[in-house]
């Protein structure tokens, strides 16, 4: 019988799913020529967290060798809590998770299994987020954090043939000198980044706040990108800061764009690249009437798309061929758009020209032999 409370618990639960709870498979609906076409497509991907990749049994792994105890019975339990509706309560589950790692060994590990998910699905050249603020804070040292991350990726290479870069993210809802020490205490080590990003909790700390930080990064041979994360309370405003005051390399989401024609000439005339997020952020719901797909309007409004899992472990440990997989239909892609944004990728790439060329050659032939 349903009691009003069973009802009311019903509804709580539901209101508790993530946005991006998924009734079906990712590859449900979609022609089975374009999933082979997904899988083999040389891809490449510039917004992914290496913390959000830490998955529930690498978790219980790690606190098992650190001698930490977790306040779950098992990984079942574990991913059982990771509901969340908003960046806010996502990043809470997110910035706890991330406690198990101490050691360099840990963030070797992490990076090394998210490079060896995403070689397996034809990732051949990806740049990661990774934010050491969290871990100074708990007393790992920068360079246990960035050694550890950087013999994974010479492992990664050498082993499975993808190339890596590394990205330090500033989290924005901390103090702008705890980031600032944070990029001094990574600048000794500064052959091993190439970009600094923003990342974090956008309301209340806009990208001017990290002016200084950005300037000294580029001092420093660095590039920068920032997250304007979908529907957050000021986001024309500080994706305008970003594009054309602070003149950052890449956004990270951004598809709040769509609803400034201003903006979107702005970027194409920048030909900036945008890392769309689908999973978690692929709808605008802010005031409007309708929701809208973001990938869908920002190919329609002619930006230059590429497409992430960003937090994968935490969202359903969907990675990116599932992620384009379920934009197939949710976006209503094409064969010839996905190789765009195939296409987009590599020439997004943080790489000289000739390197570039060869990513693009790669896919090239790939597609002239399907
Ligand atoms: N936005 C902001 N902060 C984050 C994200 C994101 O997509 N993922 C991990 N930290
Ligand atoms: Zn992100």
């Amino acid at each position: 019988m349903i009691t009003r409370r069973t009802l009311m618990a019903g509804l709580a639960a539901a209101a508790a799913l993530p946005r991006w709870a998924y009734a079906a498979a990712p590859a449900d609906g979609v022609d089975p020529a374009l999933v082979q076409f997904i899988k083999g497509l040389p891809k490449s991907e510039y917004h992914v967290h290496l913390e959000g990749t830490l998955e529930a049994e690498m978790k219980f792994a790690l606190a098992r060798r650190n001698g930490l105890g977790l306040p779950f019975a098992d990984v079942a339990a574990m991913k059982a809590s990771y509901n969340y509706h908003d960046l806010a309560s996502f990043l809470a589950i997110y910035y706890d998770g991330m406690k198990v790692l101490l050691k360099e060994q840990d963030f070797r590990d992490l990076a090394y299994a998210y490079l060896a998910r995403a070689a397996a699905q034809n990732v051949i050249y990806t740049e990661m987020f990774f934010d050491p603020q969290e871990h100074l804070k708990r007393g790992v040292p920068m360079e246990a954090v960035i050694m550890g991350i950087t013999r994974a990726r010479r492992e990664a290479e050498t082993m499975l043939g993808i190339r890596s870069q590394l990205i330090l993210c500033f989290v924005r809802d901390s103090s702008a000198e705890s980031a600032m020490a944070a990029l001094d205490a990574a600048l000794p080590f500064k052959q091993y980044l190439v970009g600094v990003g923003l990342d974090s909790d956008e309301a209340g700390h806009p990208p001017e706040k990290f002016a200084a930080h950005f300037a000294k990064a580029r001092a420093n041979g660095l590039h920068v990108t920032a997250h304007c994360d979908i529907d957050q309370p000021g986001t024309l405003t500080n994706i305008r800061t970003a594009l054309v005051d602070l003149k950052v390399d890449r956004i990270d989401h951004g598809g709040n764009i769509v609803q400034s024609p201003e903006l979107v000439a702005i970027a194409k005339q920048r030909n900036m690249y945008f890392t769309v997020c689908p999973t978690f952020s692929g709808t605008l719901r802010k005031g409007l009437d309708q929701p809208v797909d973001v990938v869908r309007a920002m190919l329609d409004a002619g930006l230059k798309v590429t497409i992430s899992s960003d937090d994968p472990a935490y969202m359903a440990s969907e990675y990116i061929n599932d992620v384009l997989l379920r934009a197939v239909t949710r976006s209503n892609l094409s064969r010839a758009e996905l190789a765009q944004i195939a296409r987009n990728g590599f020439e997004a790439a943080w790489l000289p020209e000739a390197d570039k060329r060869l990513l693009l050659a790669r896919l090239d032939a790939y597609l002239a032999s399907v």
